[in-house]
């Protein structure tokens, strides 16, 4: 391309490239206090102000939101950056600015992303936005160590490539709140992740999101397996896939489903019409699993299923089944209504292992106790004096003294853990 090709047209992204050729690019991260506390749409309202006006300024970056903090990365031509950070620095809707880094760069960390919102929880406003979702452990990490934001700001920009448009969601076989909630889920907060993580790891072209987003967003709240199939088999692409899918996708969307129930955006049918989307989900990725086979004479543990009497959420059972399954062993998945049906299937038969499990979704610490007594009297009746209890769930998971405090020997992180998790409890019982 000539100069004179350059110089005709430029829109502001080709303009803020020729800068990065001329070394006259910066970047400087900033956080910084909200005066009052913003609403969805406040939020709405700033970034697409600020977009619309970072467009002409030829300024990309990434602006993040969380519990009354801003954390803000900016890049563009020097001039124009200062032209920005003088605005913002006089915005009455902030206060308490601490610059955190400030320094020339060659390169912009975020492509043509002319200012992307990273917030937490789905909000259904920001819904086709293209809302990043920084993980718990991220905030956490950027509130107690405000120095290591700009790192951790930089590490979203792994979503590479230009920020789909997403056009509006076609309503699925499934209306209502659950669809529309899956659909936001699935679109805002999943499916960012998955690609995140794949473009850490693979550091190839960026997945395109919007295509599959869509296809996928559907599968999980409607009922059209031929399309559900088509979109597995893309996703089965490469060796590992269905493994990315349990921890990056199923697991994460049904804690997701309790964040929105405990934020009051949704209902607790909301929440189960949505775990019993992603089962019916599941269903289809492992009709695609080939099950490996075992060698003669190995011997596999007797492992028994359950979720705590009384919980209604199935899904941590039917990963944990399924994560089994699929490495070759043969576990029993039963559904006991009582402590007492627990007992039973404890008696009758002979188990290695029992994996107990409650919601996916839901903390439920107040079952604690109940779960304590579920395991005590399942001891009790096991045929096997060295039964290994191993707990799973978004408590166990959260909580790493939860599983000691109900008296399990382990508990499994991620349902993907569970063979490892129940094998390591068996070779320590051995050892007693
Ligand atoms: C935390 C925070 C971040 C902001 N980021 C930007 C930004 O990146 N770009 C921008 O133009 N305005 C940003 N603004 C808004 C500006 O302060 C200002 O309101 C906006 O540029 C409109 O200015 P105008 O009313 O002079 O057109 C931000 C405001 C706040 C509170």
């Amino acid at each position: 391309m000539s100069q004179t090709d350059r110089s005709n047209g430029l829109d502001g992204f080709q303009a803020a490239n020729i800068a990065a050729e001329a070394g006259r690019l910066c970047s400087v991260v900033y956080r910084s206090r909200a005066v009052s506390a913003l609403s969805d749409f406040d939020l709405y309202r700033l970034v697409q102000v600020a977009q619309a006006r970072n467009a002409t300024e030829s300024i990309t970056g990434l602006m993040l939101y969380d519990d009354g903090r801003f954390y803000q990365w900016l890049e563009g031509p020097v001039e124009s950056v200062a032209r920005i950070m003088r605005l913002i620095r006089s915005d009455r809707r902030h206060t308490d600015i601490e610059i955190l880094s400030d320094k020339p760069t060659a390169v912009r960390q975020f492509g043509d992303w002319k200012m992307r919102l990273a917030t937490r929880g789905v909000r259904s406003i920001h819904s086709g936005h293209n809302v990043v979702v920084p993980s718990s452990l991220e905030l956490e990490d950027i509130r107690a160590h405000p120095e290591h934001a700009p790192a951790v700001l930089a590490g979203f920009s792994s979503i590479v490539g230009t920020p789909p448009v997403l056009e509006p969601l076609s309503n699925g076989p499934l209306k209502g709140p659950a669809g529309a909630l899956l659909k936001d889920i699935i679109v805002t907060a999943v499916l960012p992740e998955m690609v995140a993580r794949r473009a850490a790891v693979e550091r190839t072209t960026p997945w395109p999101i919007d295509q599959r987003a869509r296809a996928l967003a559907d599968l999980l709240v409607g009922a059209d397996n031929s399309a559900a199939l088509e979109l597995l088999h893309t996703l089965q692409d490469s060796e590992g896939a269905i493994r990315h899918l349990y921890e990056t996708l199923l697991e994460p969307t049904a804690r997701r489903l309790g964040d929105l129930w405990g934020a009051d955006l949704c209902s607790e049918l909301d929440v189960s019409l949505g775990l019993g989307h992603l089962q019916r989900a599941i269903r289809v990725l492992n009709e695609e699993v080939l099950q490996p086979t075992i060698p003669k004479g190995v011997y596999l543990p007797a492992v028994l299923i359950v979720p705590e009497p009384g919980e209604v959420h199935m899904l941590s059972s039917v990963l944990d089944s399924d994560a089994l399954q699929n490495a070759g062993w043969d576990p029993l998945m039963e559904f006991p209504d009582s402590d007492e049906a627990l007992q039973d299937l404890m008696a009758d038969s002979w188990f290695d292992a029992l994996d107990l499990s409650l919601s996916p979704s839901f903390r439920r610490e107040a079952w604690l106790p109940r779960v304590t007594k579920t395991i005590a009297l399942a001891r009790h009746a096991s045929r096997n004096p060295a039964l290994v209890v191993v707990v799973g769930g978004r408590i166990f998971a959260e909580d790493s003294h939860a599983g000691a405090q109900v008296g399990a020997d382990a508990f499994t992180p991620t349902a993907l853990a569970t063979g490892k998790v129940i094998e390591k409890g068996i070779a320590a019982r051995t050892r007693k």
